[in-house]
């Protein structure tokens, strides 16, 4: 059995935390799309961390965690963050596996994601620079190296004849950085991953699977970032919804049971690209900075505004999300009013519905208002407590979407989370 959790809007909704506080309940901690874009927030004995490559139960004992096919890895940001894990005494050769199909980010592939964006110019993706999209397109253009080559004697020869094919592309783009000190670390993680336990990935999901073993999938990024469903062209490259877990993972559709959908109360996004609820003001600047919204991987501002329910929505459907977590409302604190987006006015047309270009077109949003609680809600622990206000807030979500708020996150700490 296969449970799912991933963002519901453009990424950083806190899935590493949530994923954490649910670890001790499963058995293995899968990764199945994106790679080191992803930052990854938990807090162990008080300390933070971020995770990029590594699932976010890393640092629970019994679990087994997996780095599965669909995700592309830059072995260099798996090395230092294997480091950050042993440095709290967890052994990470014992419980982490890697499946041997999944793809390997290359220093060209960084140097191709940075062509890409300066060729863009305005128009970039505002991507990490991670080089996931070149990464994906080698997967889909049937070049890519996957680290099973790894054990492979030709490993060395493959990587010259890619990296000429890279090169070759790197000048026509006019992109003409020296990546040598790039490539001497890669090889030295390269030379690290050999320790590793190298595994069929869905073979191994599925041994775990039929032994009665719980799963949880953890996504990266948001559904507004699919590459198919999200704010094309301003989305990542893989398919960070559920149906991603199937080909990420090599799991039947029919060992999903929960997808839990992971929603802040309001909402963020870095990088570039169509936020219809995007506030510009003062509020937006205070969302920010209570929120303390600044990019897990880059420490970019992240822009922010009010909760979109018409994206919420589309959401939900996409992914069939069957419970709600929600994070952050500990942030809505100190508003005096809040604002919900119900309906876009799309050039002038009012819909409830996701438009499939959302760049070439004006979009509204159209608020419904609420008030704050007014109240710290920070240090709470049982639902019952919860202001009145914040009750109807959520209410209100829960009907717009069909699907309800199971949790309530009030606080980036383990133990702040409540179950409604
Ligand atoms: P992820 O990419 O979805 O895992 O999220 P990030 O880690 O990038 O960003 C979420 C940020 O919010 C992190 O700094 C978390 O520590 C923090 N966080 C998570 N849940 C809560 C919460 O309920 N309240 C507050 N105030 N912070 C939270
Ligand atoms: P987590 O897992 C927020 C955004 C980038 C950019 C776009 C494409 O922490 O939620 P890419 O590097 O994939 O080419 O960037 O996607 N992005 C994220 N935004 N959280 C993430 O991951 C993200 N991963 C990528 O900012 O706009
Ligand atoms: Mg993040």
């Amino acid at each position: 059995m296969v449970d799912v959790l991933l963002g519901l809007q453009w990424g950083d909704e806190g899935k590493g935390k949530i994923v954490d506080y649910f670890a001790p309940s499963y058995d293995v901690i899968a990764r199945f799309q994106g790679g080191p874009n992803a930052g990854h927030t938990l807090y162990v004995n008080d300390k933070k961390v971020v995770l990029h490559q590594i699932p976010s139960g890393i640092f629970h004992e019994n679990t087994t965690n997996l780095i599965g096919n669909g995700v592309v890895l830059d072995a260099v940001t798996l090395r230092r963050e294997c480091d950050i894990v042993q440095s709290f005494g967890v052994d990470f050769r014992k419980n982490l596996y890697i499946s041997e199909r999944t793809h390997l980010i290359l220093p060209t592939h960084r140097a191709l994601d940075k062509a890409s964006e300066l060729q863009k110019g305005n128009e970039k993706i505002g991507s990490t620079l991670k080089g996931i999209g070149p990464a994906y397109m080698d997967k889909t253009g049937r070049n890519g190296l996957r680290v099973g080559d790894l054990l492979d004697k030709s490993f060395t020869t493959q990587y010259i004849k890619l990296r000429l094919k890279h090169q070759k592309l790197l000048d026509s783009m006019n992109f003409h950085e020296d990546i040598s000190a790039w490539e001497e670390e890669f090889f030295d993680a390269i030379e690290f991953m050999r320790q590793f336990k190298i595994v069929n990935g869905e073979y191994f999901i599925n041994d775990k699977i039929s032994q009665g073993k719980k799963v949880l999938a953890e996504g990266a990024q948001g559904s507004m970032l699919d590459v198919d469903f999200g704010t094309f062209p301003f989305v990542t490259s893989s398919n960070t919804i559920s149906a991603g877990v199937c080909t990420g993972l090599g799991v039947a559709p029919q060992k999903i049971r929960d997808v839990i959908g992971v929603t802040k109360a309001y909402c963020t996004r870095v990088g570039s690209g169509p936020f219809p609820t995007e506030l510009h003001d003062a509020t937006g600047e205070e969302l920010r900075k209570i929120g303390n919204e600044f990019g897990a991987t880059t420490g970019r501002p992240r822009r922010c505004g009010w909760i979109d329910l018409v994206a919420l929505n589309f959401a939900c459907m996409v992914n069939g999300v069957t419970k709600l977590v929600m994070t952050k409302a500990d942030v809505l604190d100190a508003f005096e009013d809040l604002q919900v987006c119900t309906s876009y006015v799309v050039n002038g047309q009012k819909t409830r519905q996701v438009p499939f270009q959302m760049t070439k077109v004006n979009i509204e949003p159209e608020l419904k208002a609420f008030k704050g609680w007014k109240q710290d809600t920070s240090k709470l622990k049982t639902a019952a407590e919860l202001p009145e206000v914040m009750k109807q807030y959520v209410a209100f979500i829960n009907e717009y979407l069909g699907v309800n708020v199971a949790y309530i996150s009030n606080g980036p700490g383990r133990d702040q989370l409540i179950e409604i």
